[in-house]
């Protein structure tokens, strides 16, 4: 559309002529942007490519001078030129930001490479975990009074005096009350009376109560569960584990307390004809209460669990409490002993653990020896 010499201005040009003003201008665009293209491409850090940009779109740069000499145009090519130029460096600033990123995201990968730190763990020589006795006996336990219909409740482990002791028939002056016997916290100053006294359970006998308070007969619970006392020798660790049993149901007698540890005791010691028996003794939540006993033999300097072949020959160990539910406790609870009886049981978790797997020293338990774990622990997919 431009106009040279004598000629008329000729219209709708499909190609400009070489003397067409719009056709130099565009002769420079192709040009520069070449040289810019490659000048862009070779610069390799963002401080080449920020020289680039400034000798092209700064102040003084070949861009501004094009945009520059739009000046002396009359407005008509002005127009049309200046269009041209506009979208040209819209161009050059569009492949200026593309290489300014990619050089960004380079300098980012090589710090991140240099400046590399490992923050993974070597892993440990032991290889594979293993299950804990005391867990794994848990779910044999599980197991077996599942089968029989209990299910599983569970109480905390600190408690108050209240479900630990005096619900369960435990008089003021008691001696398992003492210091020497109970750890004691600081009391609760929400909470009344022997409700404010906290302590650690001594045993998880506590959860009958608390499960009998929230819940209605016809019960069938076991408990299993951290317990403490203040004892530290051979044979005790404060900290230790117990299993508490409980059924109320109406007309619920001795017979089927015996035939359930019978059951139980047959199962978990894998013994078909277990000898049990029931010693009469005393415990303050149960009444008649009874020390319960199985069966063993002495073979090769060594014990079996199991029925003698002669009856003068037959040994028996300890261990279990269990009794029938005392009257006190179910008013306690608001259970009426006149139409509702119960019974229940307690044994400890690592007594009958050291029984079935011949662990002899009971401290071993919890002195987390990597050793003594990969001996005695069960492979986690084995079913129980
Ligand atoms: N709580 C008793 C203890 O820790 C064990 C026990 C005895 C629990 C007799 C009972 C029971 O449920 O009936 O020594």
């Amino acid at each position: 559309m431009g106009h040279g010499g004598d000629h008329p201005p000729i219209k709708n040009l499909a190609f400009p002529l070489a003397d067409d003003k719009t056709s130099v201008i565009m002769t420079d665009i192709q040009a520069l942007k070449s040289e810019l293209t490659g000048q862009i491409e070779a610069a390799n850090d963002l401080k080449a490519l920020d020289e680039v940009r400034v000798a092209a779109l700064g102040k003084k740069g070949r861009v501004t001078d094009l945009m520059k000499s739009l000046g002396a145009m009359d407005p008509e090519e002005r127009k049309i030129q200046g269009q041209a130029l506009n979208v040209f460096k819209d161009e050059i600033a569009e492949i200026l930001k593309t290489r300014e990123s990619l050089l960004q995201k380079k300098d980012l990968d090589s710090r991140l490479s240099s400046e590399a730190l490992d923050v993974t763990l070597s892993p440990r020589p032991e290889g594979k975990g293993v299950i804990h006795p005391i867990s794994r006996t848990m779910e044999e336990l599980t197991g077996i009074f599942g089968a029989m219909g209990f299910s599983v409740a569970e109480g905390p482990d600190i408690e108050d005096d209240w479900h630990n002791f005096t619900a369960l028939n435990f008089p003021p002056g008691h001696p398992a009350r003492e210091m020497q016997d109970t750890f004691f916290l600081q009391d609760n100053p929400d909470s009344q009376g022997d409700r404010g006294r906290m302590l650690l359970r001594t045993h998880t006998s506590s959860v009958q109560i608390r499960h009998m308070e929230t819940n209605t007969p016809p019960l069938r619970i076991i408990c299993m569960g951290r317990t403490y006392r203040s004892d530290h020798d051979m044979t005790h660790t404060p900290m230790f584990h117990q299993i508490e049993g409980l059924m109320v149901d109406k007309n619920v007698h001795m017979g089927h307390l015996k035939g359930c540890l019978t059951d139980f005791a047959r199962a978990f010691f894998e013994v078909d004809d277990l000898p049990m028996r029931l010693r009469p003794s005393f415990f303050p939540f149960v009444e008649p209460g009874a020390e319960v006993d199985i069966g063993y033999v002495k073979k090769g300097g060594g014990i079996e669990l199991g029925r003698a072949e002669n009856p003068a020959d037959q040994k028996w160990m300890e261990v279990l409490g269990a009794g029938m539910v005392h009257p006190n406790v179910l008013k306690n609870c608001d259970i009426d002993p006149d139409e509702y009886q119960g019974f229940a049981f307690g044994a400890g978790i690592e007594r009958l653990t050291m029984l079935k797997y011949g662990i002899p020293d009971l401290r071993t338990f919890f002195e987390s020896d990597i050793r003594w774990l990969a001996h005695y622990g069960f492979d986690s997919l084995e079913r129980p």
